[in-house]
Order: structure tokens, then sequence, then C-alpha cells
């Protein structure tokens, strides 16, 4: 990676400022899904093994500038601290005097959790003000929210150009594992994309089209590419207004040599809810008023045949209304067949609620090459954008790795002073 990572940094002794993506969800006061919370431990436990007074911040759920006390990080630092094994209190407010005591009173390896920063505005406006007040409780940044990096907040970059700004360990491995999706994937390469809406993945269809040779349509952004095709698809979800832009990137796809899996067969269903009636039908074949929720097994059977030789695969989206279980027989599948190719020695890289929700169901997460923390922060990297908020960090300077000593210090030179 060509930005300077924790490992390029002597943090005993510092107080360092470390923003975490504990966006995690919550139900009845508990994190119901704790992944992205032990996806920071190994940067949480390098820094406070090596003596450094950590002081981490996230934000949880869109506040809008507001307390909600639904959204404050109380479960979150209980599950941090059950993981760490130790204890990490939680400051009542982002900032304000008890916030700074609480900061100075940290002793060597200690950490300490800030409340929500979006119960501040100004977090989300990267307001100079507060990014000043938050870097003045550190003396070096860590980014290691990769699933937040897409934003350009006071957290994300504001204190990263008031401080030195490095890289943690999750977004090293983030960025290395969506980077080989870019860059020289071994072929063939097969990208599936699922999920409501053609227009929140067309910049990642268009960069997709570039590299991959395979792409595997699935869920409600499928059924826009079935209207382009010319087939009705009775009252399904669709965006309309795509149709024109879905044509297109068929006639791409056929231009560079992509082969487009799209649905043969389909589950219909008589209403998008639980206990409704079912079946399977041909895509061509859709009743006016009936609507698409998975795809059928022998879409599912022509997956697996053109994936058969894929040797490096990225996924990202649910391929039916998967968040009703008997919708959901697609996406499960496609979980199955991408953890038997990763045990084959193909390269699976999975981001995306949904997606992830379904191999961490099927037990099956732990057989991925990488699972990205990120959902949208995923796809504007694989749409070829670089994040704001790994833009900002510390460049690694030239080819050669430098040794702790040659690493920027706190430094004003680099990047501004406090
Ligand atoms: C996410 O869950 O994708 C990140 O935490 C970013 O959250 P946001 O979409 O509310 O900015």
């Amino acid at each position: 990676m060509d930005k300077l990572t924790v490992n390029d940094l002597d943090a005993q002794g510092k107080r360092v400022f470390v923003r975490v993506d504990f966006n995690v969800p919550l139900e009845d006061g508990r994190v119901t899904d704790d992944s992205r919370i032990r996806a920071a431990l190994p940067t949480i436990r390098h820094l406070s093994a090596q003596g450094a007074r950590v002081v981490l911040a996230s934000h949880l759920g869109r506040p809008d500038g507001k307390v909600q006390d639904g959204l404050r990080l109380r479960p979150v630092g209980e599950r941090l601290s059950q993981l760490l094994r130790r204890n990490v209190p939680v400051t009542g407010d982002a900032l304000g005097a008890g916030t700074e005591d609480a900061v100075k009173r940290l002793r060597p390896g200690e950490v300490l959790l800030l409340e929500n920063l979006r119960f501040h505005a100004a977090e989300e406006k990267n307001d100079p003000k507060f990014a000043a007040q938050l870097a003045s409780y550190a003396d070096v940044y860590v980014n290691d929210a990769f699933g937040t990096a897409h934003r350009p907040h006071a957290s994300t970059v504001g204190v990263a150009k008031l401080l030195p700004a490095y890289a943690g360990l999750l977004m090293e491995a983030e960025i290395a594992a969506l980077s080989k999706l870019l860059e020289n994937p071994e072929h063939p390469y097969a990208a599936i994309l699922g999920g409501a809406k053609v227009s929140g993945k067309l910049n990642v269809l268009h960069n997709l089209l570039t590299k991959v040779d395979i792409l595997v349509l699935g869920g409600g952004m499928a059924n826009t590419f079935l209207l382009a095709q010319g087939r009705s698809v009775g009252k399904s979800l669709a965006e309309h207004d795509m149709v024109e832009e879905a044509r297109r990137i068929l006639a791409d796809a056929e231009k560079r040599g992509v082969r487009v899996v799209l649905p043969v067969d389909v589950i219909v269903a008589k209403e998008v809810t639980r206990g409704t009636e079912y079946k399977t039908l041909p895509a061509e074949k859709i009743p006016a008023s009936w609507h698409i929720v998975d795809v059928g097994k022998q879409t599912l059977a022509r997956i697996e045949e053109w994936l058969a030789d894929a040797r490096t695969v990225v996924w990202n989206g649910p391929l039916g209304v998967f968040e009703i279980p008997v919708f959901g027989a697609g996406t499960r599948h496609v979980a199955t067949l991408l953890a038997d190719k990763a045990s084959d020695g193909a390269t699976v890289v999975v981001g995306g609620g949904d997606s992830v929700a379904a191999l961490q169901q099927q037990g099956l997460a732990d057989r991925m090459t990488h699972i990205s923390t990120g959902g949208g922060a995923s796809l504007e990297f694989l749409e070829g954008r670089e994040l704001p908020g790994v833009a900002v960090l510390l460049d690694r300077p030239g080819d050669a790795v430098p040794s702790r000593d040659e690493a920027p210090q706190p430094a004003a030179a680099v990047k501004g002073s406090r």
C-alpha cells in the first residue's frame, strides 16, 4: 500500500486518535453483529500493546446532529470491552470538559471510546473547529474505518489533515484485497452484482466491465436488464428510467466480450411478503400482477457452470428478496458456491450487508478470501475512485519502506500544524 500504516509508527506513550467504523446493528440495546468491532481489534491491540493511549471514535446510525439515546455507543463499548477483555469506558459526549479530562487521564495501553460523533452536526460538515477539537486529544491519527472512508467528514478527513495520519491494519487489509480486484486480477474473473437498484451500482458496473470476463446480474437490478431485453417483469421492482442505461451496459459488455448472465428462470410471488403464494417460471413469462423475488434453479445451474473456471470472483448484493428466507435460496446457493470456489484456491471477495449475512448465516464467512466491512465504501473503491479518508493519509515515501526512525513524526512540515 502506498500509505503509511500503524506498522510504520512508534506509538509508545503517544495519544492516538483512532477512527473506527462501529456503525453496527443494535437490537434491544445489544449489538447483533459485531463483525466491524472484531475487525478493528488488531489495530486497537497493536496500539495498546505498544503503550499508546488509544482514543477511539465512531459514528452510529444517522442521528443528524442530534443526541438520540438509541444511538449511544454504550452497547458497542460493552461488546468491545468483552472482546478486548478490558474495560473500555464510553464518554458522555465526543466533546466537553469531562471528555478532555478522560483523555488526559488515559494511561499507556488504555482505551477510551468517544460518544457517537454524529450527535454533532459538525462531524458530517467536516467543520474545522470540530476537527481541531478532536485533534487536540491526540498526537497521531489512525484511520481504521474503511466502511466510512468514502465520507469526507471531520473525523475521516478534517482531523487527518491536522495530525500525522496513518492507516490502521483493517484499512490496510481492505485496500490490499480490493486493489487486487482492480489491478491484475487472475482470470477468468467474474463479478456477481445483485441488490435492488442499477442506479446505485452504475459506476461499479462501468468500471468492472473493463476488468471482468463474466458478469452475473441478480436481484431487483436484474429486472431492469430484463426490461432492457424487451421482457416484461410484471409488478417487480425495476427502474424504468434506467432501462436505456441498462441497454448501453449490455451493448458495452458485448463489445468487450464480457459474458452476461441474466436470470433465465425466476421465483415469482403474489406479494413480497412472508407466507404469500409463489412459483417458478421462465423469465420470459412473468404474469402482469406477480413480483420476481429470486432466481430459479436453472439460473443457478447456469451461474455454477459459468463460474466453474473463475479464478477471481467479486460479489456484492443478494440475488433475491433475501430478508424473506423462502426467497433467499438463490443468494444462499451462491454463498455456498463461492465458499467452494475459495476452498479451491480462487480469490473470492464479498461486500454488502446481505451477501455477507448470507455467508454468516451458513457459517461460510471464514472461507472467503476477504469480506469487506464497507458497503458504500467498497462500491466506491470498485468504481475506481480514491476514497477521501484514504487520500488524506500519509504517503509512503518513494518505493522504499521507511524504518520507524525515517517515518514522518508528528510533523508540521508534512501536514500542517495544530
Ligand atoms: C456504513 O455502514 O456503510 C458506514 O458506516 C457509513 O455509514 P453512512 O452511510 O451512514 O455514512
